[in-house]
Formats: C-alpha cells, sequence, structure tokens
C-alpha cells in the first residue's frame, strides 16, 4: 500500500533541471543530524521534477550520497531515510483513500498520511484521465462527455484495500469536479463496506465548496459513520491540513458488546411496511422514527447491538390520531403487550433506552419495558427525542 514514485519520470527531469540544481546544492549541509519527512521528500521530487516548491530549498541536506548534485538517488535515500523515522504503522487504523487527477489532492492527502500516520490507498483508473481528457473547456473532452452522461462510471484498478477491517478511519478524498466529487471515487465508495469506521471525506477544488459531496457519497455507501468533511486548495498549508486532521473527534468504533440500545418508535409499530409520514424522517436514505434515528447514531458511536421494542398493539401513524391514542393510553394506564424480548439480558450492564417523547413521559410502551425486566445493578440512560407529540 505503499506509494510507488515513477522512477522513469524523474530520471527524465534530472537531465531537465540539471543547471538550477548546480545552483542550490553549491550549499553543502550536514545530513546526519537532519530527520527527514515526507514534505523533504516531496519538496526534492518536486525540483526534480523542475516544479514550484512551497519552501526554500536552498541550504536543505538533500545531497544524501555527498556527490555535490541533487538526483533521484538522493530521492531514494530520502525515502529509505523517511520510512526509517516513520514509526511502525503496521498497526495502524486510519486509511487515506484518495483520487487525484492532478496531484492536488495527492499533495492534501500526504498531509493527511503524515499527521495520522495512516496508510494509503490511492483510487486509480484502468484508463487515466490525460490533461486533455480533464479540459473542462472543450465541449468534446472526456470528462464533458462523462459528465452529460447520467450512467457515468468510471472503471477502477482496484476497489479492495488489504486488511480494510483494520482501519476504524478511513478519510476519503477527490477534486471537485462540477461542484461535485469526481465520479471516479463512486465505485471505491459503492463496492465497500464501511460499517463499523468512521469515515472522513475532504476535497480540493478551485473555489466551490465541500457542498454535499460528502453527504451524496454517504448515501451511495449506505455504511459507515461518515462526518462532516472539509475542503481544501492547492494553497492549504500542511499546518492547516494536518491540525484539521489530528483534531477530529474519531469516534471510538469498536464495538460495546455490554451496552443495549433499546429503542421504541411507532413507526415499527404500525403494522405498516412501507411508510412515509410527517412524522418520520430520513436516516441513510431510510425513512424511519426519530427514535429508531436516534438509536441508530448511538450505534453508529458504540457498535452495540440494538433492540426494538414491539406491541401487540398497531400505533396510528397519522400525527394527531397518534396524539389521541397516546393521550388515552396514557389516561387509562394501559401497559401494550410487548411482541419482543430481550434473550441475553445478563450480557448488558448498560442500557440506552431511546423513545419519543409522548405528552411529557415516556410512552406506555416503555413503561411495559421497565416492568417486565430486572434491570437491578444495571446502569440505565434513557434517551428521549423531545416534542415528537406536542
Ligand atoms: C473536470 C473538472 C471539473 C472541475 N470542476 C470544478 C468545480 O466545479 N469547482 C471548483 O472549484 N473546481 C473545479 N475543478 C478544479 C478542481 O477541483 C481542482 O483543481 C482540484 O484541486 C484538482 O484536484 P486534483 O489535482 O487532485 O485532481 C474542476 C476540475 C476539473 C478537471
Amino acid at each position: 500500500m505503499k506509494r510507488i514514485f515513477t522512477l522513469g519520470a524523474l530520471l527524465g527531469a534530472v537531465v531537465i533541471c540539471s543547471g538550477t540544481m548546480t545552483a542550490i546544492t553549491s550549499v553543502q549541509a550536514d545530513t546526519s543530524e537532519y530527520t527527514y519527512t515526507i514534505q523533504d521528500a516531496r519538496n526534492l521530487q518536486d525540483f526534480l521534477l523542475a516544479k514550484p516548491t512551497t519552501e526554500d530549498l536552498t541550504g536543505k541536506p538533500y545531497d544524501m550520497n555527498n556527490d555535490g548534485r541533487w538526483d533521484v538517488f538522493d530521492l531514494c535515500l530520502m525515502k529509505r531515510e523517511v520510512l526509517n523515522n516513520t514509526p511502525d504503522n503496521d498497526d495502524t487504523n486510519n486509511l487515506v483513500v484518495y483520487y487525484s487527477a492532478s496531484g492536488t489532492t495527492e499533495k492534501i492527502a500526504d498531509y493527511i498520511v503524515e499527521a495520522m500516520n495512516a496508510d494509503t490507498f490511492v483510487i486509480t483508473p484502468v484508463q487515466p484521465y490525460s490533461d486533455a481528457d480533464l479540459d473542462w473547456t472543450d465541449q468534446t473532452s472526456r470528462v464533458v462527455m462523462e459528465h452529460n452522461d447520467e450512467n457515468r462510471h468510471t472503471e477502477l484498478v482496484s476497489v479492495d484495500v488489504p486488511d480494510w477491517e483494520s482501519y476504524d478511519n478511513v478519510f476519503i478524498g477527490y477534486p471537485i469536479w462540477w461542484q461535485e466529487a469526481s465520479w471516479v471515487v463512486d465505485d471505491f465508495v459503492k463496492e465497500n463496506d464501511f460499517t463499523g469506521k468512521n469515515v472522513i471525506p475532504f476535497c480540493t477544488s478551485m473555489s466551490s465548496p465541500l457542498g454535499d459531496s460528502g453527504t451524496l457519497l454517504a448515501e451511495m455507501a449506505g455504511t459507515g459513520n461518515w462526518l462532516e468533511g472539509m475542503r481544501f486548495t492547492s494553497s492549504s498549508a500542511k499546518e492547516t491540513v494536518q491540525s484539521w486532521a489530528t483534531g477530529l473527534d474519531l469516534p471510538n468504533q469498536e464495538q460495546k458488546n455490554d451496552i443495549l440500545i433499546a429503542y421504541f418508535t411507532p413507526a415499527e409499530n404500525s403494522g405498516v411496511d412501507a411508510i412515509s409520514s410527517a412524522t418520520l424522517t430520513t436516516w441513510n436514505g431510510e425513512n424511519m422514527g426519530a427514535a429508531e434515528v436516534l438509536a441508530n447514531m448511538i450505534h453508529d458511536h458504540t457498535r452495540s447491538d440494538m433492540f426494538s421494542i414491539r406491541t401487540e398493539v398497531n400505533y396510528p401513524l397519522e400525527y394527531n390520531d397518534l396524539a389521541d391514542y397516546a393521550k388515552d393510553e396514557q389516561d387509562n394506564n394501559v401497559l401494550p403487550a410487548l411482541t419482543s424480548h430481550i434473550e441475553n439480558l445478563d450480557q448488558y450492564s448498560t442500557i440506552i433506552v431511546v423513545f419519543p417523547d409522548w405528552w411529557y413521559t415516556m410512552p406506555q410502551a416503555v413503561y411495559s419495558f421497565f416492568d417486565e425486566y430486572d434491570l437491578a445493578g444495571k446502569t440505565i440512560i434513557p434517551c428521549s427525542t423531545l416534542y415528537l407529540l406536542k
């Protein structure tokens, strides 16, 4: 999964920019006391490719083999140093996945890799995009044709990340194309299972914001705990990118086996399968009651088991009918019979009970739930979605 530099291109560049090299390398510097970073490797690579560098390289100790010049052999030696200086990341739980057509997203991805000690997976189209392919001003270019084709599809070399299960946090980077995520990442997102992972989108663009590019990818994926992403530009500073990445609050996705999330929602107790109602909301493309959404949100953070409190009675879903029904049930202190039962209660030391607020208290079904079990010694965390009914 380590990136491979293209030596052929670099050797060519050495010849092209050898004049500039002499000027800079006339300053000899001590290489022994210096700790080389990925940024140094990038600086030297950019220099060899005659690309502008973000730092002034004068005096940099890049003459690794002390032969009075900077060339591709120094880059190879530097890479070895960088690898030696990088803490063993065999057990990293961070992965940076990205597609970059012209290098900007790659640069940001490298900053994140360094800051998060992450592994890298580069999304690579089978047929790479040439400069001509990327020319959005040309109505006959590949990107324009693909953009106009609603069935567009970019075939990828691979979507399989080695040891995919081992990653808790997946950063996914892409350039913005026409205000959306480049469609080159689509297959990767569709074909991987992000269950149990935090997914952090990041994009680069000329001027467009992140927009809903991350949300659309989350919907496309259908799994994973997708976090708010971030947009960068070609001039975003390394420190800015790295402090964003390291400052993220990444929920622990390790499964908490001793927690049970028990929830009650009328939507699952209405006797209707395919439901749509004003009292429902959408979660990962599915219609469901607010309490179930809240339960799912908690599940995404704890990975804990979920338990739906089911009743024999069918609740009306229409708002006013449900309000009247719930009021009657409460006034008459009816305890509806439950049809779902926890089999392995002993396993759980904590029970998070999620329910809608009905007439300023719990629905009667939740009272039935508490009546059914001996919860002595367990931690109970009630959690209510307020004012589903006012
Ligand atoms: C086909 C295409 C469409 C683009 N559309 C937008 C856009 O809508 N908004 C924007 O700000 N930049 C747009 N850009 C610019 C890229 O998002 C920007 O240069 C990005 O940083 C390139 O990343 P990369 O070098 O990793 O490919 C577009 C570029 C291309 C090639």
